[in-house]
C-alpha cells in the first residue's frame, strides 16, 4: 500500500539547511526534502488535511503549506512555535521586515529602560547586554504582539503575527550566538557559565548589527522563494494552523485528518527544552509556565514523574521486556531514576498515539520517523515498540526504511563502558489506519 510513496534519509543534512531553513537549524528536525518527498508522493486529494503532533521547526507543516495543503502542526515548547510560525511567513511579506527592524533597534537605543533583576538572560548575560537585548524584545512585543494575542496566562502564540515570529527569530539567532561559548559539540545542551566565569559582554553595535543581518538574511531568503516557479501563491492557498499544545492531553476532532507526517521525541533522555534555554529566557515575559515545569510535561523529560506510572500492556510486549531489563540491571539508579522516567516516556507515548490515532481517518496513513537507541548495553528498540504500541491503538505497519546515521546517544553516559554498536537507526515507520 505504501510502494507509492518515495522516502528519502530523514538525516539532517547541513547542506541541505540553505535559506529559511538554515535560521533555525535545530538538531531534532528531519529535512525540508525529506517531508516534502513524502507530501507530493503520498497521493493526497486536493484539500487533505495534514497533522504533526510534535512539529519541531514546522518542517512539516511548511512543506504542506508550500504543496498547497491544509495542516496542523502541535507542540508544546513555545520556541518551536514560534519558529514554525514564522516559517510560514508570506514571501509577500519581505519588503516590510528591514525597515520594521530598523524601527525596533532605534526606539531600543532611545529607551532601554531598566531591567528586571530577576530577568533570565542574567543567567548569560552581563547586565548592559541583558538590557539591550531585553529592550529589543519590548519593543518587538510593545509593536507587533496586539492585545488578541495577550490573556491573562500568558500569550497566546497561536495568534502571534508571522512578522512578530520571524523577528523574535532573527532575536533568538542573535542570542544564540552571544550565547557560544557555553555550548559544546552537544547539541542538545547549552550551559549556565560557573560562579567564577565571566558573563558575555557584547557592544550595543554589535548586538543590532547582528540583529539587522540576520533580519537581512531571512528577507533575503524569502525574496527567493518569491522568485521560485510558483512565485510562493501556495502560501495563501492552504491553511495552516500552529498551535503550542501537549499530545497527551490535546483535543483533536475525531476522524479529521487525512495524513500525519512526524517524528515523535526521541527516547534517549534528551531534555528538549534544554537546547532552547536562551530563547526561551527570551520569551520569559510572554509565558505563563516556567522551564521546568515545562521540561516535566515534555515527552522524553529527564525529571522523575510526580506520580506512579504503571507499565501497560497498550505498551507492546517488546516496551515490557525492556522496561524489565533495564528495572533489573545492575548499574546505579536503573532500577530507581532511569526506570521511572522511561515508564513517563512510553506512558506520554501511548497516551498521544492514542490520541493521534483517533484524530486520522479510517483509511488515513501516518508516517513517523523514530530512532533507536542503547541504555547502557541494554537494545532500546524504539522502531519495534512504537509498531507494537501504534497496533493496540488501531494503526498497521505497512512498511518501515532504515537508515543508519551517527548518534546523539553516542554522547551519553555508558557509550564507553559497554560494549554496543555505533550510531543509531532511524526508521521511517509508515502506518494505516483501518
Ligand atoms: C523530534 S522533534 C520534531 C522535529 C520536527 N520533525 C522538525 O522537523 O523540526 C520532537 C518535538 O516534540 C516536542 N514535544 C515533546 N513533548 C511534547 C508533548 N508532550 N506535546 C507536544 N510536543 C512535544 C518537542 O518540543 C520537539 O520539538
Amino acid at each position: 500500500m505504501f510502494d507509492e510513496l518515495s522516502i528519502v534519509s530523514p538525516k539532517r543534512n547541513k547542506r541541505l539547511q540553505t535559506g529559511w531553513e538554515g535560521f533555525f537549524p535545530y538538531y531534532a528536525g528531519f529535512p525540508e526534502l525529506f517531508a516534502n518527498e513524502i507530501l507530493k508522493s503520498a497521493g493526497l486529494a486536493e484539500g487533505a488535511k495534514i497533522l504533526d503532533p510534535w512539529n519541531g521547526s514546522g518542517t512539516t507543516t511548511y512543506a504542506a503549506d508550500r504543496l498547497g495543503f491544509s495542516s496542523v502542526g502541535l507542540d508544546l515548547n513555545p520556541v518551536m512555535v514560534i519558529v514554525a510560525r514564522a516559517r510560514l511567513l508570506a514571501p509577500s511579506e519581505a519588503d516590510h521586515l528591514r525597515p520594521l527592524a530598523a524601527t525596533i533597534l532605534s526606539q531600543a537605543r532611545a529607551a532601554q529602560g531598566t531591567l528586571d533583576p530577576e530577568d533570565r538572560l542574567l543567567a548569560w548575560l552581563a547586565p548592559e547586554t541583558a538590557r539591550f537585548v531585553r529592550a529589543i524584545e519590548k519593543n518587538i512585543r510593545r509593536s507587533l504582539v496586539g492585545s488578541l494575542t495577550k490573556s491573562a496566562d500568558g500569550i497566546h502564540l497561536d495568534r502571534i503575527s508571522g512578522t512578530a515570529a520571524t523577528l523574535y527569530v532573527a532575536l533568538f539567532g542573535m542570542c544564540r550566538r552571544l550565547v557560544a561559548p557555553y555550548r559544546s559539540s552537544n547539541p542538545t545542551w547549552l550551559r549556565c557559565p560557573k560562579p567564577q566565569e565571566q558573563k558575555v559582554a557584547v557592544s550595543m553595535a554589535s548586538i543590532a548589527s547582528w540583529f539587522a543581518a540576520n533580519v537581512r538574511g531571512m528577507t533575503r531568503a524569502l525574496v527567493a522563494l518569491q522568485e521560485t516557479a510558483d512565485g510562493g501563491e501556495s502560501f495563501s492557498k492552504s491553511c495552516t494552523s500552529i498551535l503550542r499544545a501537549n499530545t497527551t492531553s490535546v483535543s483533536l476532532d475525531p476522524e479529521s485528518v487525512d495524513f500525519v507526517l512526524t517524528s515523535p521525541p526521541y527516547c534517549t533522555r534528551i531534555d528538549y527544552t534544554a537546547a532552547t534555554r536562551v530563547e526561551l529566557a527570551v520569551l520569559a515575559p510572554l509565558l505563563a509556565t516556567d522551564a521546568k515545569s515545562l521540561g516535566q510535561q515534555m515527552i522524553g523529560s529527564t525529571q522523575v514523574p510526580g506520580h506512579t506510572i504503571a507499565v501497560s500492556e497498550e505498551w507492546g510486549e517488546t516496551c515490557g521486556k525492556f522496561l524489565e531489563a533495564l528495572r533489573s540491571h545492575h548499574s546505579k539508579a536503573s532500577s530507581g531514576y532511569y526506570y521511572r522516567t522511561h515508564l513517563d516516556y512510553f506512558d506520554k507515548m501511548s497516551c498521544s498515539l492514542a490520541r493521534v490515532s483517533k484524530a486520522l481517518k479510517p483509511g488515513g496513513s501516518a508516517v513517523l520517523v523514530v530512532q533507536d537507541s542503547y541504555y547502557k548495553n541494554l537494545h532500546n528498540d524504539l522502531p519495534v515498540m512504537m509498531a507494537e504500541m501504534a497496533a493496540n491503538h488501531g494503526l498497521t505497519l505497512g512498511r518501515r526504511d532504515d537508515f543508519h546515521l551517527r548518534s546523539m546517544s553516542d554522547v551519553h553516559p555508558g557509550r564507553k563502558t559497554y560494549d554496543r554498536p555505533k550510531g543509531a537507526n532511524e526508521s521511517v515507520l509508515c502506518f494505516s489506519k483501518h
